[in-house]
């Protein structure tokens, strides 16, 4: 529960007791409310550090990422069942530190800024969003001082910001991003699914259906002009609120011109019912 316990225990075993050195530490972190997409996070951070390292997963429902309006409130908190998964994927340690546990003096005054690419997509719907995001990161980096942290790439562009933060303030961590887990029907795994009524479940699988037709597309050869078109047919017509579907450069997030060639991200953001979804793809242009 506190950074104090975290500091105590030694690293490089399983247990903390604290052997020959040598083998890692690895972090998750998470908002709580686990499922197979943080699983598969937890399990390659237990491959990646092996049985004499130590893996650590943090759950922290950060209040300074969610804008007035959003759903902190209702954010799921189901620790005991988090508890259970996180230890049968491997899991050493669980951190889940209070709220004035990480901010004791309140919201904090520093904060780290997440820049021109925070603006961006999401952050361009989500003001001050990453700036919360790359605080707490930060701190949990600090907290948790991993050798190897684990993202999925569920959170695209959340996982790039994470790259530049470490690389811009020299913290001294691997980042390592996880492919996305989907249900069987391509609807991305997130915790915020439960939220979804069975209309709306049905309706959230136009996101993963118009990625995969964007990406077909970009299969083709076809400009991203037309990769475009191609996801925004599927979105067109759905009964949703689209944010955003954009095709953009992985590295900083901005739209990708036709000279582009490489791997883009293709990302769509759209409200569905009262849940906000967010899914991309990884679309190869020639
Ligand atoms: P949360 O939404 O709980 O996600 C925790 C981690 O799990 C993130 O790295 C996210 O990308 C990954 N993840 C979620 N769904 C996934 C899926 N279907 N497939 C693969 N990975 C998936 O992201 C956050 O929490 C927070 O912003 C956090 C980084 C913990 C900072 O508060």
């Amino acid at each position: 529960r506190t950074g104090a316990e975290l500091r105590a225990l030694a690293r490089g075993t399983a247990d903390g007791s604290g052997a020959p050195g040598g083998s890692e530490r690895a972090v998750v972190m998470t908002m709580g409310a686990l499922h197979e997409g943080h699983a598969a996070l937890v399990r390659a951070a237990r491959e990646r550090v092996g049985p004499h390292g130590q893996v650590v997963v943090t759950v922290f429902v950060n209040p300074l990422q969610f804008g007035a309006g959003e759903d902190l409130d209702r954010y799921p908190r189901t620790l005991d069942a988090d508890l259970l998964v996180a230890g049968k994927e491997g899991a050493d340690v669980v951190f889940a530190p209070s709220v004035d546990e990480v901010y004791p003096g309140g919201e904090p005054q520093v904060r780290v800024s997440a820049g021109p690419m925070g603006e961006r997509l999401e952050g361009a719907h989500r003001p001050g969003h990453f700036d919360g995001v790359l605080t707490v990161v930060a701190k949990l980096l600090h907290l948790t001082a991993p050798d190897v942290a684990f993202f999925g790439r569920k959170d695209a562009q959340q996982l790039a910001m994470v790259r530049r933060m470490v690389r811009d303030l020299n913290f001294p961590v691997e980042i390592v991003g996880v492919p996305t887990v989907r249900e069987s029907d391509g609807l991305a795994l997130s915790s915020r699914n439960r939220y979804l009524s069975r209309q709306d479940r049905a309706t959230a699988l136009a996101l993963s259906r118009a990625l995969k037709a964007g990406e077909a597309a970009a299969g083709r050869g076809e400009e991203p002009d037309a990769v475009l078109r191609a996801a925004r047919d599927v979105l067109d017509g759905a009964p949703l609120e689209l944010d955003y579907v954009a095709l953009v450069d992985p590295e900083d997030f901005t739209a990708v011109d036709d000279r582009y060639t490489g791997e883009a991200v293709l990302a769509v953001a759209a409200r569905v019912g009262t849940t906000r979804l967010i899914d991309n793809v990884r679309p190869h242009l020639a």
